[in-house]
């Protein structure tokens, strides 16, 4: 039996970089481990890497240099079949020619799997995913949801330890994307299985996932749980990544203790807790969420900073109010506020005073 020697987790990236043309890294130094039953999300702009990483993980590029383990194994040069591993891409990738019951059969008859067995697991699989009355129909005879669920089968049906899934839902509708999700959610929980999910939107990869590893420019920026990302986001790309923020630029007065000094571009003084800013001088971005700031200061702790604002447009979003103000000379700031009893309406040109709990402005890197 082959154990992990090195207690550090069930996949591993350890200093990967890909190159498909020689010369630009498009994967540069990737380390990530990740645990048994984990559900972990790749997530990112266009053409940040992610597919590529899935792909070398899958077996079928392989790493320009590094090591990429599986249950302790290295499997650089394990071909893409003796893996174990399960996907599901965005395109379904089912064989037209071929029945939904024949599809599934496919990766069993490849790991020679014997008949009665293939037929106990394409039923299993077929049941899970809600198909059990499918088996004869062709991909053509299904709707796209219904592929899909097809699609997820055929990548579950050899009961694979670890499945990987690029942008699976990404051709549905919303609503049956919503659905899917929670499918796919519930049956990562009920099998205990290790999910590695790509995707570019970041809803999906906040209520799905674990952890979130967030890619840009072949880079992970930050890797983290979901309330964590959002909450504390570590540097500007992902505070912009993900959700919305308002963003001051100024520059670091001073520096101590946590807490920040920073000077607008207008001249104001304001609290903020240093993230990846060190010192005095430097540039920054003060990032502040759209939820975090409010219109009523006796709602704000005591140390709260209060600043002057000018409404420039007030949308009635039902369940919330989003009003756009000029602040500090940006006319981008950004408030949601929940509609509440008693919560007046703004209109454009009022002047009004907002304000923030320190803690909750964060200088960041300026990008
Ligand atoms: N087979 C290939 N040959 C050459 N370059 C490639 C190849 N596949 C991907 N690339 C390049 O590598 C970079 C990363 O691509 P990748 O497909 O991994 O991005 P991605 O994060 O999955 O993007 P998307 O969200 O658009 O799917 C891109 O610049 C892309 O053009
Ligand atoms: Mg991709």
């Amino acid at each position: 039996m082959v154990s992990s020697t090195r207690n550090d987790g069930f996949v591993v990236f350890e200093h990967v970089q890909k190159s498909y043309d020689g010369e630009s890294l498009v994967v540069k130094d990737l380390n990530l481990a990740i645990s048994k039953g984990e559900f972990l999300t790749m997530l990112g702009p266009s053409g940040s890497g992610k597919t590529t990483c899935l792909m070398m993980l899958a077996g079928f590029e392989t790493a320009t240099h590094g090591e990429i383990r599986l249950d302790g194994r290295p499997i650089n040069s394990v071909p893409p079949h003796k893996r174990g591993i399960g996907m599901v891409f965005q395109n379904y990738a089912l064989f037209p020619h071929m029945t939904v019951g024949e599809n599934l059969s496919f990766p069993l008859e490849v790991r020679g799997i014997g008949k009665a067995d293939r037929e106990q697991k394409i039923r299993r699989a077929l049941d899970m995913v809600q198909m059990g009355a499918f088996a004869n129909r062709r991909p053509a005879q299904l709707s796209g949801g219904q592929q899909q669920r097809i699609a997820l089968a055929r990548a579950l049906v050899f009961d694979p330890k670890l499945v990987l899934m690029d942008e699976p839902l990404g051709a549905l509708d919303k609503q049956l994307r919503e659905h899917m999700q929670f499918e796919i959610k519930h049956l990562h929980e009920t099998l205990g299985i290790t999910v590695v999910y790509v995707t570019h939107d970041q809803g999906e990869a906040l209520t799905m996932s674990d952890r979130i590893a967030v890619f840009n420019d072949g880079r992970i920026q930050q890797l983290a749980p979901p309330s964590d990302l959002y909450e504390r986001p570590q540097n500007s790309f992902v505070a912009g990544f993900i959700g919305e923020n308002n963003k001051l630029p100024g520059t670091v007065e001073e520096i101590a203790e946590g807490r920040a000094l920073v000077r607008l571009a207008t001249g104001e003084l304001i609290d903020a807790t240093p993230v990846n800013v060190s010192r005095q001088g430097q540039k920054t971005l003060v990032s502040i969420r759209p939820e975090r700031v409010e219109f009523k200061p006796e709602m704000l702790p005591p140390n709260a900073h209060l600043i002057d604002a000018e409404v420039m447009e007030f949308i009635y979003m039902g369940d919330i109010f989003r009003t756009r103000l000029k602040v500090a000379g940006s006319e981008e700031f950004v408030i949601k506020s929940r509609n509440t009893l008693g919560q007046r309406m703004l209109e454009p040109g009022e002047k009004i005073r907002i304000g923030w709990a320190p803690q909750d402005a964060r200088a960041l890197d300026p990008l």
